[in-house]
């Protein structure tokens, strides 16, 4: 199986946690619909830890918690390809999940032959109570193994939060996206670290296997699993921007029954995603920055897209408002190459005109700008 584009979808930790039922997670397979979010591009529904029994049954296999899920996975799984989506289910290498339900070490390929019995199609693989003697290097590998011997396309998600130099090895495992920062709650400050954890690893993100920043925060509004004070409109859509221009794989995290017409609007941004999901997949790449401190205060992004387009951002992670200003010579433009370019806003849907020396870009503390260029005579 091989992974193009940043895999898009919806995950139960951020909101829910342990919280976790077989109605909710139909509920939540309607709301994808309903809302747009399917036909948006969000494709996967991936329930997170805490959905199993604490004993693996007497053939050593997984058993779903018969409260929590009383029709068992398989239904659960047949509803949410019903509504034409893809199911995702979490396991871990070690020999408890994070959340202390039993997990995969030693039992990879019989969990991998139950989750392609039960019509699993993405695989969260957590990095929790590892015996010491057995490096995520080797375990990420063996659940690697085990899921394309499987006879199913599942998706590998692996989530060792960047640790133990995965960079180095991840893409030997299978990993169709790894996890490369640690855990997201819902406020500016961990954006912002997240964010900053992430520069120095864009340049091991790439088509196949993808860098996962973590699931969205977007829309929580401070309630739930991880939400630790919550963020602002402004501060939810510099998220967004961040994590689509990036690259990384967007999994929603907050209660998609009852988001705000301008959450949607966030989560919904169809020239945004289309950042993320552009077919050439490349690197972005800094064209100015500017430090405060120590610290990096904003910087603007350039990306080149497929049909020769040039996506723009300006990322504000100061406390002041700032107007940083690129200068069209940066992207080869202006001067003797007779070209400018022709700038929208991405956010408000405004033709801003067509700049052929420079672009002074407004952007508010914590806020976000975002464009598409097209390529004009000047
Ligand atoms: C963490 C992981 C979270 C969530 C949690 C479940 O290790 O990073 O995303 O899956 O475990 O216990």
């Amino acid at each position: 199986m091989i992974v193009q584009r940043p895999p898009l979808g919806w995950n139960s930790w951020n909101t829910f946690g342990h919280n976790i039922s077989e109605t909710m997670i139909r509920e939540m397979a309607d709301a994808m619909v309903e809302t747009g979010l399917r036909d948006a591009g969000y494709e996967y529904l991936v329930i997170d830890d805490c959905w199993s029994l604490h004993e693996r049954d007497e053939n050593g296999r997984l058993v779903a918690d018969p409260e929590k899920f009383p029709s068992g996975m398989k239904a659960v799984s047949d509803y949410v390809h019903s509504k034409g989506l893809k199911f995702g289910m979490y396991s871990c290498d070690g020999t408890l999940t994070c959340a202390r339900y039993p997990s995969s070490f030693d039992y990879e390929f019989i969990d991998a032959a139950t989750f392609a019995e039960w019509g699993v199609d993405f695989l969260k693989y957590d990095n929790c109570n590892r015996p010491v003697n057995y490096p995520g290097r080797l375990l990420y590998k063996r659940m690697g193994l085990a899921l394309a011997n499987c006879g199913r396309d599942i998706l590998f998600s692996a989530c060792n939060w960047g640790v133990d130099n995965s960079p180095e090895w991840i893409k030997e495992t299978g990993a169709h996206m790894w996890r490369s920062t640690g855990d997201i709650v819902d406020n500016w400050d961990s954006i912002k670290n997240l964010t900053l954890a992430q520069l120095p690893l864009l340049k091991t993100n790439g088509q196949g296997c993808f860098n996962d920043m973590d699931m969205l925060v977007v829309g929580m509004g401070g309630k739930g699993n991880v939400g630790f004070g919550g963020c602002t409109l402004e501060e939810y859509r510099t998220h967004f921007s961040i994590w689509s221009f990036f690259g990384s794989p967007l999994m929603i995290g907050c209660d998609i029954r009852n988001m705000s017409d301008e959450i949607k609007a966030i989560l919904l941004n169809k020239e945004v995603l289309a950042v993320n999901q552009d077919a050439a997949y490349r690197q972005p790449f800094e064209i100015s920055t500017v430090h405060w401190g120590g610290e990096l205060a904003w910087s603007v992004w350039g990306k080149f897209l497929e049909n020769g387009d040039v996506a723009l951002a300006c990322f504000n992670l100061s406390d002041n408002n700032t107007n940083p200003c690129l200068a069209m010579a940066d992207l080869g433009l202006g001067g003797r190459s007779g070209k400018a370019l022709k700038i929208r806003d991405l956010w408000s849907g405004e033709e801003l005109g067509v700049f052929k020396d420079q672009f002074v870009i407004d952007v508010a503390a914590h806020g976000c700008r975002m464009f598409r260029g097209q390529v004009v005579d000047a």
